[in-house]
């Protein structure tokens, strides 16, 4: 059925009617579709335009609706302009003309980003959830390598020594404010449009409050005209995304890298892996590979949202049914490769010894010694070129670079004589950075301490 047609002589084109329609991927706002159609018959029976006992029959019938979705997969199989036509016709056929009536004032442009708003906070709620799991997943490896030394990279080059859990809390941190950005994105898209009509408002006396909290609403939108055109929380809802997406993309792009039997520092859970075809010894890290290859998807939508809106004027227009599928396609990736990572993350095996033998390259505590020598008195500039020197005679002539420094760092820093073979020492070196936010195990712990109660702030209340 459609809702609308009074002014016209002839049928849709065949083609064109199979463009137009939004039901195929619209449906899946249809638990919210109902539930904003039942809080508005108790608006309007509230305000008097119809009669508390039609305000039942209608949300009893709106419940059926669902109920017999979920039973009937082949119920949702009728030829339907969007979502918004498909409950219409099904009350149509459960309470006769009165489905009409439900549509008092209202217009298929507001509901169709109420149902849109509703169900991004349920998604957002549902994502913050997995993300959470995450930090918690996280954090519990960082602690368990709190006091792992590894090399910490710059430039994808060996740099200075840091603790595992120091690069684990390094991630950590990023999600911790990936979650703080999808709550704020939830608290934009939880304002109530609906009371806006096509444009302009409704002659109807809605209690719009009222209506927002029996939705569960934050807000009412303070503007008709923008509520049916705004698509910002969506876009914001997706930027959340992006961030969540393009982070994971980064871990995965090091857990491959340093999982490589060339690093070994990881070990990926085999159930998260794929063999190969022809060669019989390969395990392949596709999970990690496919939440990278991903990020360009989920990206995608955020442009697609923003081209889509960018030369719309004041008002709805059909370009905005667009929206949907951007939406959808960024929840559901980021939704499941959230999940695996946290699989990932949680069987994967810590080589303590690869690490440390890597950390081990006695370059990688040029830096250290610098500062040292800098603290002997020596200005930083000059202690900076003295150990450049060594670490290019050391190169040069294939002595150790311990060995150099110790025949000439006395000389400079006759306090550091004794001291050398402790600077060289690159668990001592990351012993050393207790700074707050430093890579000494106890400021890791702390600061996974601080990331914990920062989740906890936005976890959401039913979890
Ligand atoms: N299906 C449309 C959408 O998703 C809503 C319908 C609005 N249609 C209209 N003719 N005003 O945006």
């Amino acid at each position: 059925m459609k809702l609308w047609g009074g002014n016209y002589e002839s049928e849709p084109d065949d083609a064109f009617w199979a463009f137009n329609q939004s039901f195929s991927f619209d449906r899946r706002l249809l638990a919210e579709e109902i539930a904003a159609s039942q809080a508005y018959a108790r608006a309007l029976d509230r305000c008097g335009a119809i009669s508390g006992e039609d305000a039942s029959r209608l949300v009893d019938g709106l419940a059926r609706i669902l109920e017999n979705s979920r039973r009937d997969p082949a119920f949702l199989e009728i030829d339907c302009e969007d979502v918004h036509s498909f409950v219409e016709t099904r009350l149509g056929e459960i309470v006769g003309d009165l489905a009409g009536q439900g549509h008092l004032g209202r217009s298929r442009n507001e509901q169709a980003v109420t149902a849109l708003r509703l169900w991004l906070r349920a998604t957002s709620d549902h994502l913050l959830e997995g993300l959470c799991f995450l930090l918690e997943t996280l954090v519990e490896k960082g602690r368990e390598a709190a006091a792992f030394v590894m090399p910490g990279y710059t430039h994808t080059r060996a740099a200075e020594p840091i603790t595992a859990g120091h690069w684990l809390a390094a991630w950590t941190w990023g999600f911790v404010r990936d979650a703080e950005r999808l709550a704020e994105a939830r608290k934009r898209a939880n304002v109530l449009p609906l009371g806006s009509g096509a444009l302009a408002g409704t002659a109807l006396p809605l209690d719009r409050e009222a209506l927002a909290r029996d939705l569960g609403f934050d807000a009412v939108s303070e503007n008709a005209l923008d509520a049916v055109m705004d698509r910002d929380f969506a876009a914001d809802f997706i930027f959340a995304c992006v961030q969540i997406q393009t982070r994971l993309s980064r871990l995965a792009e090091d857990l491959i890298r340093l999982s490589a039997p060339e690093h070994g520092f990881f070990g990926i859970p085999e159930s998260f892996t794929t063999g190969s075809s022809l060669m019989p010894q390969k395990k392949n890290p596709d999970g990690l590979e496919l939440i990278r290859g991903k990020a360009g998807r989920v990206q995608g939508a955020l442009v697609r949202i923003l081209v889509l809106v960018k030369g719309l004027g004041a008002g709805y227009h059909k370009d905005l049914q667009e929206d949907k599928e951007a939406v959808f396609d960024a929840a559901e990736t980021v939704v499941n490769s959230v999940a695996i990572m946290s699989g990932i993350v949680a069987g994967l095996s810590l080589n303590a010894e690869a690490m440390r033998r890597a950390a081990d390259q006695e370059e990688t505590v040029a830096a250290h010694l610098a500062v040292a020598l800098a603290r002997e008195g020596l200005p930083f500039r000059k202690a900076h070129a003295l150990v450049g020197a060594l670490v290019a005679e050391s190169r040069k002539t294939g002595v150790l670079l311990l060995e150099v420094a110790e025949r000439v760092i006395p000389a400079h820093a006759p306090h550091l004589h004794g001291r050398l073979a402790e600077l060289f020492d690159a668990a001592m070196a990351t012993r050393a950075k207790r700074v707050r936010g430093g890579t000494a195990p106890e400021a890791v712990m702390a600061s996974l301490d601080g990331a914990l109660a920062r989740i906890d702030a936005v976890r959401p209340l039913a979890s």
